[in-house]
């Protein structure tokens, strides 16, 4: 009688460490995660947020007159050479402000027949990007409110960026693949007057088009009639008008996406999405976080999976661009040629602005020269570049062209140690095809429009 009453609870405590030994099977965490903080870990495994944030967002507030008429502007493509493009024609608000096509450079010129030389960089999230600086780094992880990143951060500070070099001044903020400008009324002259884009011949065009537009009126409302006898003044408030628009109006910031739900505790990642989450945060694995920051800000403001920080990719070169047929051009980033003032700082040769990843996974064309056109291409130059070359760049006569859109003098400033990359030829790649995918799917919890905006 007895030794049955054993045997039972024997059998129920084997089914018990079954059972419990195949939800820890299951679960992407180290038995020591389980043992060190069994809340958290059993929340995360179930793809809840642990530690839900209020989030500070910026207010929405109706749009001001300057805004509107910025609105206007915005959309209007008799303001180009051609006649036929707008800001929104590259830069569509239904592909968060990013062009609607696949192109890796847009159309565009008096003709519209000219190619651009960079793809075409979303405008969401922008309202937060500094000025453009050399300054001390800041340590992207520091604000790390999870559990596993804030473990692995006891033993990787901060993950280390060898391609910056001993001194930790680093370029960073700015607008544009290359920082050039730093302020979006600065930056609407750029599209409107460069001839490979809107090509507007000058200020005297833009401003005689003002004058006979149909939102003329609104110039002569905001700023009293007078300003019809500065041709200069006008088209710089028509440009301030822009700025004001993409600051003020909500669209091109709309905090929306899953993971911004997750992160206020409003939604659970499904297994590929947390799998992914965790190997993109992982240091030893896609170390995504350390450039694309997913933590939010000390004082509460949203991630936007940038630190706003310049490095050498070593992205291949883009046969599909035009000026890339001249074989003595290249572009390089910081220090050229669409901006002249970095031209001898060597170091920064071949840098370019990490992008927020907000609304990644509506892109077509990736990276400043839009090389590639979806994200298993992007995943796989992360995992292979460096193991297997061969798969990413041309290989002439046997030859592997290793970073071949730079010069060899500056194909040191690549990082080649830090992960995702490093290892050598024929080393297994650190992100397997399951992290893959599985960051693929994580990727596409940060595409707004998952709930609503009003928060
Ligand atoms: C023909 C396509 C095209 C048109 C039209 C166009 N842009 Fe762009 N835009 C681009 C490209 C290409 C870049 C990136 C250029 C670079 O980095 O050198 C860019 C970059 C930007 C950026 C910087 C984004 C960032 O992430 O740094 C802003 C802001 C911007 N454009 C606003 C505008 C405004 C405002 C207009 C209308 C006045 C406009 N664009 C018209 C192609 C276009
Ligand atoms: C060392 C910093 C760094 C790390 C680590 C890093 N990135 Fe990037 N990422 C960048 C920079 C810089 C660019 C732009 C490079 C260029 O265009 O030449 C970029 C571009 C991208 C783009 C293209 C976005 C666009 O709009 O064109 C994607 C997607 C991306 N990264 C995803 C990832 C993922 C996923 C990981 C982890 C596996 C990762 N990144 C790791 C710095 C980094």
């Amino acid at each position: 009688m007895l030794k049955n009453w054993i045997k039972a609870i024997l059998l129920l405590l084997l089914m018990l460490v079954l059972v419990v030994g195949a939800v820890l099977a299951k679960s992407p965490f180290p038995l020591r995660y389980w043992w060190q903080h069994p809340k958290e870990t059993f929340l995360l495994n179930q793809g809840r947020n642990p530690r839900v944030v209020a989030l500070k967002y910026p207010p929405v507030k109706p749009l001001s007159a300057m805004a509107i008429l910025g609105r206007k502007l915005f959309y209007d493509a008799s303001l180009s050479g051609s006649g036929r493009l707008a800001c929104a024609s590259c830069h569509d608000p239904a592909h968060a402000y990013a062009p609607a096509n696949a192109l890796s450079v847009q159309l565009g010129g008096s003709d519209m027949r000219q190619m651009g030389v960079r793809a075409v960089p979303s405008l969401t999230y922008l309202y937060r990007q500094p000025n453009f600086s050399v300054g001390p780094d800041n340590p992207a992880n520091e604000d790390s409110n999870l559990l596993e990143a804030a473990e692995l951060a006891e033993t990787h500070p901060l993950a280390p960026k060898q391609a910056i070099g001993k001194s930790r001044l680093v370029p960073q903020g700015g607008l544009f693949w290359d920082g050039r400008v730093n302020t979006l009324q600065q930056q609407a002259g750029g599209p409107l007057f460069n001839p490979l884009e809107m090509a507007a011949a000058s200020e005297t065009e833009v401003f005689a088009k003002l004058q006979h537009a149909s939102y003329a009126d609104d110039f002569t409302r905001l700023f009293g009639a007078n300003v019809w006898r500065q041709p200069g003044l006008v088209v710089q408030e028509a440009l301030f008008a822009i700025a004001r628009y993409q600051i003020e109006d909500p669209s091109f910031r709309p905090f929306s996406s899953k993971f911004d739900a997750w992160l206020q505790g409003k939604a659970r990642l499904s297994r590929a999405e947390l799998r992914g989450y965790l190997a993109f945060n992982d240091p030893n694995k896609g170390n995504c976080a350390a450039c694309h920051v997913d933590k939010p800000t000390r004082d509460g403001l949203p991630p936007l999976f940038t630190d706003t920080q310049y490095e050498a990719l070593g992205v291949p070169r883009n046969p599909a661009i035009p000026a890339n047929k001249n074989l003595h051009y290249v572009d390089l980033g910081l220090c050229g040629p669409y901006r002249t003032d970095l031209e001898t700082q060597m170091q920064y040769c071949g840098m370019f602005l990490t992008p927020t990843l907000r609304n990644v996974a509506t892109r077509h064309a990736f990276f400043h020269n839009g090389y590639y056109h979806t994200l298993g291409q992007v995943l796989d130059f992360y995992r292979f570049r460096d193991v297997a070359p061969q798969n990413i760049y041309p290989v002439v006569r046997g030859k592997v062209q290793r970073f071949d859109d730079l010069p060899l003098v500056y194909q040191k400033n690549v990082d080649t140690q830090d992960a995702p990359f490093g290892g050598k030829s024929g080393d297994t790649p650190r992100l397997s095809k399951k992290d893959k995918q599985n960051i693929i799917a994580f990727l596409h919890t940060l595409t707004d429009g998952y709930m609503d905006a009003s928060h």
